[in-house]
């Protein structure tokens, strides 16, 4: 009987069956036709046309108002991206982005990946949601998730990329797996410093009360030994365990500490420039100057001790977002992308006479403080450490 219905009116009967509710059997029967015909997007169409009067329905302007950052490209062309999209990658004017090739925008270790599935799409499938980053005209990298789908146009095939940012995510993410694994750790380390200091002290004691009646060379040694101990494990009772610091929150002006830090390295100076890009600094933030001092002399002292011979650090403060921002970057061995994990972990070092202890109070005080820390780092070319600490208005 449907073989006498034409394509619109098999249409036709199936939306109003939908819309009317009418027997699940008949719905069936029509579903299995409309399936043989091909006509489920004519339905469809037929559907949002009944419910926003015919061709009344005006997807740009849907596109346009998106939350979720659109692109259409022809290849990997850009012919069209929606107001979300200028605003993930920071843009301002349609020629930065109009003609040129998405992959631009991409982080280079998605270049691959990028393409395979825009292959898919050009062949007219959708691609799963997929997490991949992003560069920001500024050079700032993001945290994207990005779906690839077909987009007819005119008979050409071209394809949709729908991007979304979840970079405050990721920050949070990492940001609990980083306090996670410091306090997990430091607390391991804060228990067993504990345990060992109080015995090395009372040695200490007796070593001294024995050199009172006995003169010998080794005694001397032995307790500048116990000493070198018992500082270490201070140290790390110090960084574990921060609320141990009951210093007062103060207003901290970053530009004036970090001219004032640099000063201090000025021996080591001589074969390393430094040069400051400082902006905003009327910017200030609320926090304790002395745990804050410590990290970024700590986080120079490292940039100092990767350049071997003549390098550059260089040192940018700006605000943005109701956040402080300081750079710290150097042109020195870099970490190798296998340990760049490890960084900020207690003990962890790779320098013959380092304690790793330095980077494990960065991280925590930083974190203390509410900000973020991100890493990335080149071997043989260089590290750059990029802190953000929170300061409202
Ligand atoms: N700017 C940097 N460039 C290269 N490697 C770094 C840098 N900062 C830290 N590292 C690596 O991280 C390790 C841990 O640093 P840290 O916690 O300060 O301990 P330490 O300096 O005592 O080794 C260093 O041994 C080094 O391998
Ligand atoms: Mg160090």
């Amino acid at each position: 009987m449907l073989n006498n219905f034409s394509d619109q009116e098999l249409v036709d009967v199936y939306t109003k069956c939908l819309l009317e509710n009418l027997s699940d059997d008949f719905k069936a029967i029509l579903e299995k036709e409309l399936k043989k015909r091909k006509l489920f997007v004519t339905v469809e169409q037929e559907l949002i046309s009944l419910a926003f009067g015919k061709s009344n329905l005006d997807f740009y302007q849907l596109v346009k108002y998106s939350l979720d950052s659109c692109f259409v490209l022809q290849d990997d062309k850009v012919i069209y991206i929606n107001q979300a999209g200028f605003d993930l990658l920071g843009l301002k004017y349609p020629e930065q982005v109009i003609g040129e090739a998405f992959s631009r925008f991409l982080h280079p270790d998605f270049h691959g990946i990028h393409k395979k599935r825009l292959e898919t799409a050009l062949n007219g499938e959708v691609t799963e949601l997929m997490e991949q980053r992003m560069l920001k005209s500024d050079g700032e990298t993001i945290d994207v998730e990005v779906m690839a789908a077909p987009y007819a146009m005119d008979g050409q095939n071209l394809a949709q990329i729908i991007v979304r940012n979840i970079t405050q995510r990721k920050q949070t993410e990492r940001r609990l797996h980083n306090l996670e694994k410091l306090s997990s750790i430091g607390q391991m380390a804060a228990g067993i410093a504990h345990e060992v200091r109080n015995p090395l002290t009372a040695v200490k004691g007796f070593v001294q009360l024995l050199e009172k009646e006995l003169v010998h060379p080794y005694l001397p040694i032995v307790v500048e030994e116990l000493d070198n101990a018992i500082k270490t494990l201070n140290n790390l009772l110090q960084v574990a365990k921060p609320d141990l610091n009951n210093e007062p929150d103060v207003m901290i002006n970053l530009c004036s500490e970090l001219e004032s830090l640099i000063f201090l390295f000025q021996e080591q100076l001589y074969k390393v420039t430094v040069n400051k890009h400082f902006q905003n600094c009327d910017k200030e933030f609320r926090g304790k100057k002395n745990l804050i001092l410590k990290a970024f002399f700590n986080l120079l002292k490292n940039a100092i001790e990767a350049i071997d011979g003549k390098g550059e650090i260089t040192l940018e403060h700006f605000y943005r977002n109701n956040m402080i921002h300081i750079k710290v970057r150097d042109t020195g061995s870099g970490v190798p992308a296998a340990k760049i994990k490890l960084l900020g972990t207690p003990f962890f070092t790779t320098k013959e006479d380092g304690v790793g202890m330095g980077l494990t109070q960065v991280f925590t005080t930083i974190h203390e403080h509410g900000g973020h820390i991100h890493v990335e780092s080149e071997e043989g070319k260089g590290t750059e450490f990029h802190i953000q600490l929170p300061a409202p208005v």
